[in-house]
């Protein structure tokens, strides 16, 4: 039977959007008791979705689209412009499965590898008393993501990377002078990456094949064309950008070893098993990326409430993985709940949900699982460490959520 959407009322929600952050749907959802409702955000009339169904039905690319879906304003900063984010159907499957060829066993062994070296690298040449553990690990992993890829650098330009690679999702959401150092940031790195694939293209610089830099470089599309300078510049960025961006899950770890010591205490010595679901739960538990955006394909009536082509659709990522009716206690940070997860793609989706190959779910959500295990294991089992006193709070309407001192661990040495 037809029913109407649950519509809030007033001319625009934007304001809205920015001071409640990761509630936003949520507090809707509650409002109207309703995982499907209407509102109105960046002038246009938009649906919120919240809910495993709602998940299963957003990754239904019969009825959604990604053509012209993300806002101009987070394509100038956060994805780039021409990437795989924005493409639909064979084109798409086509690019990710450029990503998704470079997600080998042996591929995610190294970048575990990477991750361990990197952190004893920093972790020896570290003199401070005190240690910023989200300022090291956006430098551990910038130089991880750089290795991985193949992309050459001189060590002392690793701190630049490492914040122009940030104001790429740490500002994404702003407005203001920090959008727009957000979108010069951008425009650096694209610039530096297209030198470098021109190079690669002319031979001018020697990049082992396996690399990123030479697959993307090299990459034809479906026609048999390279990819265009701009376009493989923004792919390769796909890569850097949200290794560098697990700095913010890896923030999570240590806050959640100062807040839940217990939990923390039975990862020594536990199992692979242990590793895996505790960093499951920081996944679940803890706020990074909000929504996923698309359009409305074409119509279509779903339960009873029509969908117009071409309106705008977020599903809530964050209000899901806090689902009351999907996770028991979701407030609770409970890692052993991930023993009973039937490994359903559309109920636990802090990286979007769907599959892989022929949706738009993280290309890298492996990698970013492996990084933060190996980041987790190294955290418990090989260093030794306080923390001061500091303000750990973080604020649910800042997007990326992070704890305000970004946890700062002193005395820190390594075991053994
Ligand atoms: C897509 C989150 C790490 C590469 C996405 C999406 C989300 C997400 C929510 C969009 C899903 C959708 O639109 O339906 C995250 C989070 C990460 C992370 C929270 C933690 C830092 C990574 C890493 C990589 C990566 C490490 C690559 C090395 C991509 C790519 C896409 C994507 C290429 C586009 C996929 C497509 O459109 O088909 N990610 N991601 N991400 N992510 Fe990640």
């Amino acid at each position: 039977h037809e029913q109407n959407m649950p519509k809030e009322g007033g001319v625009d929600h934007t304001l809205d959007l920015l001071n409640e952050g990761y509630y936003f749907i949520l507090n809707r959802k509650n409002k109207f008791d309703s995982r499907v409702l209407e509102t109105r955000l960046l002038g246009e009339k938009a649906i919120c979705l919240v809910g495993k169904q709602e998940a299963e039905l957003f990754y239904n690319e019969d009825y959604f689209t990604r053509v012209e879906a993300a806002p101009n304003r987070v394509k100038k900063t956060l994805l780039g412009e021409g990437g795989v984010q924005g493409l639909d159907g064979e084109e798409h499957r086509h690019r990710k499965a450029m990503f998704m060829n470079l997600m080998t066993k042996d591929s995610l062994d190294e970048i575990s590898r990477l991750t361990r070296e990197e952190w004893d690298h920093a972790i020896e040449a570290n003199t401070q008393e005190e240690l910023n553990v989200y300022d090291e690990a956006k430098r551990v992993l910038t130089r991880v993501a750089l290795r991985w890829t193949g992309v050459p650098f001189k060590d002392e330009d690793v701190d630049q990377w490492a914040s122009e690679l940030g104001d790429m999702f740490e500002k994404a959401s702003k407005v203001g002078p920090k959008h727009w150092k957000s979108r010069r940031s951008r425009s650096k790195v694209e610039d530096w990456i297209e030198d470098l694939i021109k190079d690669v293209r002319d031979d001018a610089i020697q990049v082992e094949q396996s690399r990123a830099l030479y697959v993307f470089s090299n990459h034809r599309d479906l026609e048999g064309k390279f990819l265009d300078k701009h376009v493989a510049a923004v792919e390769i960025i796909n890569l850097l950008r949200p290794i560098v961006a697990i700095a913010v899950f890896i923030d999570f770890v240590a806050l959640s070893i100062q807040q839940f010591p217990e939990e923390a205490k039975k990862l020594k010595a536990g199992s692979a098993e242990d590793l895996q679901n505790y960093t499951q739960e920081v996944r679940r538990y803890f706020p990074f990326f909000p929504a996923a955006i698309a359009r409305v394909k074409k119509n279509f009536t779903w339960q009873g409430y029509d969908f117009k082509e071409n309106t705008l659709t977020l599903l809530d990522l964050y209000g899901t993985n806090q689902d009351p009716d999907l996770w028991h206690f979701p407030d609770n940070f409970t890692p052993k709940r991930f023993k009973e997860w039937q490994g359903s793609p559309f109920d636990f989706i802090p990286q979007g949900g769907g599959e892989f190959d022929i949706g738009h779910r993280c290309a890298g959500e492996w990698i970013t699982i492996e990084i933060m295990k190996e980041t987790l294991d190294y955290f418990i089992n090989q260093i030794s460490y306080k923390f001061p006193q500091q303000d750990l709070s973080y604020s649910m309407n800042d997007i990326p959520a992070l704890p305000k001192s970004r946890v700062k661990i002193k005395h820190v040495e390594k075991i053994k």
